[in-house]
């Protein structure tokens, strides 16, 4: 086994195995708790939440953190299979949601799906939802040659009273990177969003499939999309039915969270892979009645105090204010914001219809390494952001 020194976790500026007892389940536990108190979560709601992530997380909650990740979980970039995010709405504390990878201690991406679809199965008896949309695509995304980056994650969004809403991320390329577009086409048509498909624009890659499962006003069933080199304005463009506002608007957003001006749009520096993230909710008309743009703003900073920065001014222009984001950082760790870049991965703002604009922020858990600072911004190339 590794040793690692109290000086060795103050120069990563890691939370550290030493203050959390050491152990996986222990720190994202930690951190959970913390977070839940700066969503306004009360101590019994924070205590079900921290206690549900653990026991989710499965035998890989009693794993010591001075080993290596339990696998490499592209779910984040230290490959901590555990991620936060913040939804910001004017005038009240932030939603919190937790993101994680039931499966990541498996061998291999079969039996990482299949611990996943366990997971979700035993939430669903629990908290008694169907899991009907799920069940209609599992030979679709869970063959026995399953192929990564991911199988299956689940994210949580932690409401009051200790009944969490329940989100599902699928892998286009389970049945191989080539047959993305058809895996998801397919999936499509089976949940009766056959136009779907259709109204998706170009992309370079088709990244997730998200379904919402359980007490949902209007389940979305979304799909993510990657784009590389993609500029403001084509991110504020790109669904063809937004209006001339709503275009600017994200335009806006895209440069704000990448720190540059709209003169510079469009310079090589200032071009990464993008994420678009189309939901549909209706079957009908076949139109997404959501739009998000994912900015990887960790791939356009020097360091976290340039990142909370970008994600202030951007909660700013959209009238919220920022106290909760740095109570967040705070409740996850107590390095300095400028040890290096990566706590905060992505940016995003939401665009729904008949829903006022949405700000989230994903902070990262950085359970195993904290990047170190970049003397200059990454070298010029559209990909910010590799998988
Ligand atoms: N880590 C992956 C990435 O950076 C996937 C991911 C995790 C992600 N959290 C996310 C993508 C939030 C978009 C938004 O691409």
């Amino acid at each position: 086994m590794r040793s690692r020194t109290p000086e060795a976790a103050e120069i990563t500026g890691r939370a550290g195995p030493l203050l959390h007892g050491g152990r996986l389940g222990d720190l994202v536990g930690g951190q959970l708790t913390r977070l839940c108190d700066v969503a306004a979560l009360d101590r019994a709601d924070a205590e079900t939440y921290a206690g549900l992530l653990t026991r989710s997380l499965g035998p890989v909650a009693e794993r010591s953190l001075l080993l290596p990740p339990p696998s490499r979980s592209f779910l984040s970039d230290d490959h901590t299979p555990v991620e936060y995010s913040l939804a910001f709405l004017p005038g009240s504390a932030p939603t919190l949601r937790v993101l994680f990878e039931p499966g990541c201690g498996s061998e291999d991406m079969a039996e990482n799906g299949r611990t996943g679809l366990r997971a979700v199965r035993d939430m669903a008896e629990r908290w008694h939802f169907d899991t009907d949309h799920l069940d209609r695509l599992e030979d679709l995304f869970f063959p026995a040659s399953a192929e990564g980056p991911l199988a299956l994650w689940c994210a949580l969004e932690l409401r009051p009273g200790g009944v969490p809403k329940v989100k599902i991320y699928l892998n286009p390329a389970a049945n191989g990177r080539d047959r993305s577009a058809e895996t998801v086409q397919e999936a499509l048509a089976r949940l009766g969003h056959r136009k779907a498909f259709a109204a998706l624009p170009d992309a370079d890659d088709m990244l997730f499939v998200g379904l919402d499962l359980g007490d949902w006003k209007a389940p979305r069933v979304k799909v993510y999309l990657t784009h590389d080199g993609l500029t403001a304005d084509e991110a504020g463009t790109i669904p063809a039915m937004t209006p001339a506002g709503g275009r600017e608007q994200m335009a806006g957003f895209v440069r704000t969270a990448g720190g540059y001006t709209a003169e510079e749009d469009g310079e090589l520096p200032f071009r990464r892979r993008t994420l678009t993230c189309h939901s549909f909710t209706e079957t009908a008309t076949g139109l997404p009645s959501g739009y998000t743009v994912h900015v990887p703003v960790r791939a356009y900073v020097r360091h976290d105090g340039q990142a909370r920065d970008r994600a202030a001014a951007v909660l700013r222009s959209h009238g919220m204010d920022s106290a909760a984001l740095d109570r967040a950082l705070a409740a996850v760790t107590p390095r300095r914001l400028n040890a290096g870049p990566g706590l905060i991965a992505y940016v995003s703002l939401v665009h729904q219809r008949g829903h006022p604009p949405r700000v989230t922020v994903y902070v990262s858990s950085e359970a195993y390494q904290v990047q170190p600072p970049r003397d200059v911004l990454p070298a010029q190339s559209a990909h910010g952001a590799e998988r």
